[in-house]
């Protein structure tokens, strides 16, 4: 078996995590410059593999899912707010909740809630004039938080978004720093950090637990989310005939709110950049929407004709793949690619760069929606912006659904410019660095 190089790190390979803390994603595309598809490191005792050929994405997500768990790192850390919800569980456990979250995000329970996107949509648009430079980037935030929460748990929801959202951004700044941290504090540690992380989940948890007390009072199916998960009964093959706790359903709505909202948010932004910067896109996509929907607002059959819009967002989400990374632990020695990858290994999958591989994507860098025009050019594995395999993304749908409503609900109503320049940065989403600011034009370009 090939010994596979990579980046030798200094005394322990301490190098190595000093570089990750400084630029987690310009340290694995570095890597993958000089080492190419894997490359092979250590941090201290533990092993990391990288990998980016699309043969490995699919060997680690699809055909040996079962080697694979997500690392107990981020378990630790995501696992002091998101409980045992989706995102962190494994093994029995994880299969169970899936089945019994999966009938939420049926296509027809989707279409539900493109009222929600189109009501919000025209809140967002209240707020913008012609000629206006508008913060696009908490606009939007607004919107995709706006409609997770709604779709999640019904319009009672409504008082509560604003600081729901505070506290999850705050969750997501203490979360990033605690993973390139050294050490992990228990969660009652004494830390002002600490502190900001009970309070936010207290609140988070307190919300949702009063949601969950309200909808079993009511009994009947709302319609939303939180229903969906409360009345299911795990009947499918395989299942036990019960149901989900309220627990479970705190736990799944915590992770929903959070896998949910600055993922959908982020890759609107992105498509909105993308077309701001390319005109002749754009006025492909606005021609779409007067074609398709002359001035009316969206529906979900209009979802599957506005064909540009959603290319547009595709080819958004190739280019700035919110999750840029995903992260794996062997949970037995395994290989991948051939290479042998012991029990206890970090695996850490570079989305981004496969996504930019010129072998995959010719002109790799170039803005091109017509690329997701018929079938898939590339080979299975090369785009995955949603996962893959068994644990690829319950929302895929949803976001799906929801970009496109917001976005050409938006572009129906302006054309939009860039002002001045943007760069991407890596946190928990690839996001761009500032907030994005856009100039609105009415009507045409
Ligand atoms: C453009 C928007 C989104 C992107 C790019 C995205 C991306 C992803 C990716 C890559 C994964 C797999 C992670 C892994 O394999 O390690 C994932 C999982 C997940 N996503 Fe999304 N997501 C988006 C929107 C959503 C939405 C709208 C929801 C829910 C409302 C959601 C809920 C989840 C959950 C619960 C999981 C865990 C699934 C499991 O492990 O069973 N995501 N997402």
């Amino acid at each position: 078996m090939a010994e596979l190089g990579g980046p030798k790190g200094g005394f322990l390979g301490l190098g190595n995590a000093r570089a990750l803390s400084r630029d987690l994603l310009g340290f694995y595309r570095d890597n993958a410059r000089a080492h190419g598809d894997a490359a092979a490191f250590r941090i201290g005792p533990i092993r990391c593999f990288q990998f980016s050929h699309p043969d490995h994405h699919h060997e680690v997500l699809v055909e040996k899912a079962k080697s694979f768990g997500k690392p107990a790192r981020l378990r630790r850390v995501l696992g002091q707010w998101n409980g045992n919800g989706l995102v962190v569980n494994q093994g029995e456990s994880w299969v169970r909740q899936r089945r019994l979250t999966n009938p939420a995000f049926k296509p027809q329970r989707i279409a539900r809630y493109v009222d929600i996107v189109n009501r919000r949509a025209e809140m967002l648009l209240a707020g913008w004039q012609a000629g206006a430079r508008v913060d696009a980037s908490a606009a939007v935030y607004r919107l995709t938080f706006g409609v997770v929460a709604e779709a999640l748990f019904g319009s009672d929801v409504e008082a509560h978004t604003e600081r729901f959202a505070a506290e999850v951004a705050v969750l997501n700044v203490e979360g990033m720093r605690e993973m390139s941290s050294p050490i992990i504090w228990p969660l009652w540690f004494p830390t002002p950090a600490k502190r900001r992380i009970r309070r936010a989940t207290r609140y988070l948890q307190g919300v949702a637990d009063a949601m969950i007390a309200a909808h079993r009072k009511a009994g009947e199916d709302r319609g939303n989310l939180l229903s969906a998960m409360l009345h299911v009964r795990d009947d499918e093959a395989g299942g036990d005939g019960g149901q989900m706790t309220d627990r479970q359903a705190r736990d799944e709505s915590i992770n929903l709110m959070l896998g949910g909202a600055e993922t959908t948010g982020t890759a609107v932004l992105w498509t909105l950049h993308l077309l701001s910067t390319h005109p002749e896109e754009q006025a492909r996509v606005r021609a779409e929407l007067a074609e398709v929907l002359g001035g009316r607002a969206p529906t979900a059959e209009d979802v599957g004709k506005l064909k540009w819009v959603e290319r547009s967002f595709q080819e958004a989400l190739r280019l700035y793949p919110p999750a840029y990374l995903l992260p794996r632990e062997a949970l037995e020695d395994v290989t991948v690619g051939g290479h042998a990858v012991p029990r206890g290994a970090q695996v850490t999958l570079v989305v981004e760069v496969t996504q930019r591989d010129a072998r995959w994507f010719p002109e790799p860098e170039a803005f091109r929606p017509a690329r997701f025009e018929g079938e898939p050019t590339w080979p299975k594995g090369a785009y995955l912006p949603f996962g893959l395999g068994p644990r690829a993304c319950i929302g895929r749908g949803f976001a799906t659904t929801e970009a496109v409503v917001a976005l050409a609900r938006l572009l129906q109503r302006f054309s939009v410019k860039p002002v001045g320049a943007v760069d991407a940065v890596a946190q928990v989403s690839l996001h761009p660095r500032e907030a994005l600011q856009l100039e609105l034009v009415e009507g045409g370009g």
